[in-house]
């Protein structure tokens, strides 16, 4: 990761290769450090502004050389828009977008002075560092060195921030970007390397490194507690399927831990209910909600919220062979309601029917699944938003609270017992598969089965888990989507 740094010091007197300086658009006047830079370049920037070229547009970026005029050799001019409408999410995309700018430019460093408007020093400094790590993220692991280049330092300065807002805004970013790097790191890693096994290793060296408990169920375990219905998905694979009990906190100590429920298929061909061969391989994906919560724990784990977290990730594979599951089985899963298999590819809900039974059984509340779960959920809301579902007000409040803190796009969907004879069976207490309409609300429906009264959200993750291109922050493949949220109801939650 990008080494960031707190410095000394006025931009203008900087030695790194290049500065970033933000500027705003329309009439706003240039803050005091974009304003000193503009000064030691005769006034370019105020020329560039007046003529129209530089219009200060959320996320514009241009290059200017100093021609000896500053230390640093290059200046990147990074619109921000309207002062005045500055939101954290814009400061993010702009952070993003200028970094990705310094790397284009081929150079290796470079610094910024902190632009914050109002939203205070903490909160622009954790933005420009979020914006920064993930914008420049790349999944290279597998491919030869190219000419793409890395940047690898960054000094913040201070600007009109006091430095010790500007420290704690960088140590937060940096917790929480490692957070969502971590996620993409799982989600991008092909099918053959991160099986059920592996990610079961991850989270394990995950703990040791960051100073969690672990403990790694295998398949005779979860079959001796009762977990038949995250097994039918595992008969498919020759893997070994596992679940995962990440704990941060002091257990025991003060209410109930929270408990964060991630779906691990680590691939996802839809068992005999095969999927089409196209697009296949995005379904790697498919434990974006086991990334998503083991991403958020190693974030918790740095930001230290003095609250009980424990994360719960079952994980297999879903496959077909001789012994898979077929449609028409039916599974007893762990709470005791029994499941017919309509279709094989609805196995998401199964590995977390046993997951959400375990949790409430060990008293874990609230409760918080995130799960690729639905093509549904993308045909109704598209690629931008995550769909939640709670069974309770208060919990969907405060997740949407957080969601909206986070700078990720979540709307409410509907849990209504309208829809319950959508998902009963002829032969088992309700099936896992209801047909296309509202195929979303009645995955969810079906969740509910297992979550007893413990107040509960299910995030469907599945629109926004993959991103298709490079845009502000986000980076093309896995997206990390949801750690920041889970952190920030963590937080708002030990802070209630
Ligand atoms: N993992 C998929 C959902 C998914 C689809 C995630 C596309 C990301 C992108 C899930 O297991 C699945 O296959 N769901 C089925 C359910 C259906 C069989 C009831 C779906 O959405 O088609
Ligand atoms: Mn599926
Ligand atoms: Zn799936």
């Amino acid at each position: 990761m990008i080494d960031i740094t707190v410095g000394d010091g006025a931009v203008v007197d900087s030695t790194a290769p290049a500065l970033v300086v933000a500027v705003p658009s329309g009439e706003a006047s240039l803050d005091r450090d974009a304003a000193a830079v503009d000064a030691a370049l005769d006034g370019l920037i105020s020329h560039l502004r007046t003529n129209g070229e530089v219009k200060g547009k959320p996320g514009e970026t241009h290059v200017l050389h100093t021609m000896g005029r500053l230390p640093a050799a290059r200046v990147v001019l990074i619109g921000v828009g309207d002062p005045a409408a500055l939101t954290v999410t814009d400061l993010r995309r702009a952070a993003a977008a200028a970094a990705r700018a310094v790397r284009k430019a081929g150079l290796s460093s470079f610094a910024t002075s902190l632009y914050g408007g109002n939203l205070g020093g903490i909160l622009a400094a954790q933005a420009l560092v979020e914006g920064t790590v993930l914008g420049l993220y790349r999944f290279d692991a597998y491919r030869a060195a190219d000419d793409i280049g890395t940047v690898g330092a960054l000094t913040v300065l201070g600007g009109e921030v006091a430095r010790v807002e500007a420290e704690e805004g960088v140590r937060r970013g940096r917790e929480i970007a490692a957070g969502v790097t971590l996620a993409r790191d799982l989600i991008n890693e092909p099918p053959n390397v991160l099986t059920p096994t592996a990610l079961g290793r991850r989270a394990q060296a995950l703990a040791e490194e960051q100073g969690l408990d672990c403990e790694v169920l295998d398949r005779a375990a979860i079959g001796a507690l009762g977990m038949n219905a995250l097994l039918g998905v595992a008969e498919g694979s020759d893997e070994p399927p596992a679940f995962i009990v990440l704990r941060y906190g002091p257990e025991g100590a003060g209410s109930a831990p929270v408990g964060l429920v991630g779906k691990g298929i680590t691939f996802d061909s839809g068992g005999i209910s095969i999927k089409p061969a196209q697009d296949m391989h995005q379904m790697k994906g498919d434990m974006g909600g086991a990334a998503a919560v083991l991403g958020a724990m190693r974030a918790i784990a740095g930001l230290k919220p003095d609250i009980a977290v424990t994360a719960l990730v079952p994980t297999t594979e879903n496959l077909l062979g001789g012994r898979a599951q077929v449609p028409g089985d039916v599974v007893r899963a762990l709470n005791g309601v029994t499941i017919e298999v309509i279709n094989t590819d609805a196995e998401g809900r199964l590995i977390l029917a046993d997951a959400l039974s375990y949790a409430v059984r060990e008293g874990y509340a609230p409760l918080v699944d995130v799960a690729t779960l639905t093509g549904a959920a993308n045909v109704a809301l598209g690629p931008f938003y995550s769909a939640v579902f709670a069974n309770d007000d208060a919990t969907a409040a405060e997740v949407l609270d957080a969601a909206t803190e986070a700078g990720e796009k979540m709307w409410r969907m509907p849990l209504d017992p309208a829809y319950e004879d959508l998902i009963k069976s002829d032969v088992a207490d309700i099936k896992n598969s209801a047909g296309r309409a509202g195929g979303s609300i009645t995955a969810a429906m079906f969740l509910q089965h297992f979550v007893g009264e413990t107040p509960w959200a299910h995030l469907d993750i599945a629109p926004t888990s993959w991103s298709d291109k490079d845009e502000g922050e986000q980076t093309k493949g896995g997206s990390g989507v949801a750690v920041r949220t889970l952190v920030a109801l963590v937080e708002d939650l030990a802070a209630s």
